[in-house]
């Protein structure tokens, strides 16, 4: 059977930008629109995304690392929310820093699950350690988080530098975050683009702006996804056009992916 599954890597240069929010927000904006999605929590040195929805599970990568438990019992479904989880393990010194034979051994556990699900979106750990690289170059697409901000820029462009250069990737989307209005994202975005097309010959694809939303915060501090508590915030009005887009994305992909499969395990 051919595979449809697409697989996301989100990541940012610097940390703090918005990575977590955004999966687990589009993850839900993906339920809404009938799309079966997980949530793997990749971020190894500070996974969070247990805390962001107020859950706490039993089970996580290092028991599919170890192989300790099926699968099926790590996986946490968020049934009101209609996406699964795999949280991520913290202070295994094995996961954070990865080897090859660590990485591909996870991955050939992992990876005979995946096909029942159309988004499989990999919350990264900020930054260009090994293990976010190589995590990245197995994902179909990946993600940049950006801001504003000057240096988020700066890192975001090296990030990418370093991954073509390393793996000859060329295909990432950014989304700018806490954008105060549709013009700053697109500026932030076209500096991003100007650098990347100047220095290493491509082009990133931009696939949308978030506005600075206080409701985010809030919902952080419900422990509950934007998407849920704040439907109709700027934040999820904009991250539910984002979904949007990574639906048609999919499609578009669709042949490719079918013979590509969901992770590229030889990279
Ligand atoms: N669009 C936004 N508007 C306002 N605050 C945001 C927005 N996106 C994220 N935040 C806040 O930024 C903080 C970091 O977000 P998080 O998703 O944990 O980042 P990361 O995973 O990249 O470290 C959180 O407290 C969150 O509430
Ligand atoms: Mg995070």
């Amino acid at each position: 059977m051919s595979n449809t599954t697409l697989s996301i890597a989100i990541m940012s240069g610097k940390g703090g930008v918005g990575k977590t929010s955004l999966a687990l927000n589009l993850a839900c904006a993906l339920h809404q629109n009938s799309f079966k999605t997980l949530l793997i929590d990749c971020d190894l040195g500070l996974a969070n995304l247990d805390v962001l929805l107020g859950i706490t599970p039993e089970g996580n990568l290092q028991n599919v690392l170890l192989g300790d438990k099926p699968l099926e019992e790590v996986l946490y479904p968020l049934e009101k929310q209609g996406f699964d989880v795999l949280p991520a393990a913290s202070g295994v010194p094995e996961l954070v820093d990865m080897n090859a034979d660590t990485r591909d051994l996870l991955l050939r556990r992992l990876e005979p699950s995946l096909g029942r699900y159309d988004f499989v979106f990999m919350d990264l750990g900020a930054g260009i350690s090994d293990t976010v690289q190589s995590f990245a170059a197995m994902a179909a697409l990946r993600i940049v988080v950006v801001t504003p901000e000057p240096t988020s820029l700066t890192d975001s462009y090296a990030m990418i530098k370093v991954l073509n250069n390393r793996y000859g990737l060329r295909n990432f989307m950014v989304v700018v975050n806490e954008a105060a209005s549709a013009k700053e994202a697109q500026d932030t975005f076209e500096k991003l683009a100007g650098a990347c097309r100047h220095f290493v010959h491509f082009e990133p694809v931009m696939l949308g702006p978030v506005r600075f939303d206080e409701n985010v915060s809030e919902a952080v501090c419900h422990q509950k996804p934007l998407m849920r508590c704040y439907p109709g915030s700027p934040a999820a009005q904009d991250i539910q056009n984002i979904a949007q887009r990574l639906q048609k994305a999919r499609l578009n992909m669709l042949d490719w992916l079918g013979q590509r499969g969901i992770l590229h395990l030889d990279v």
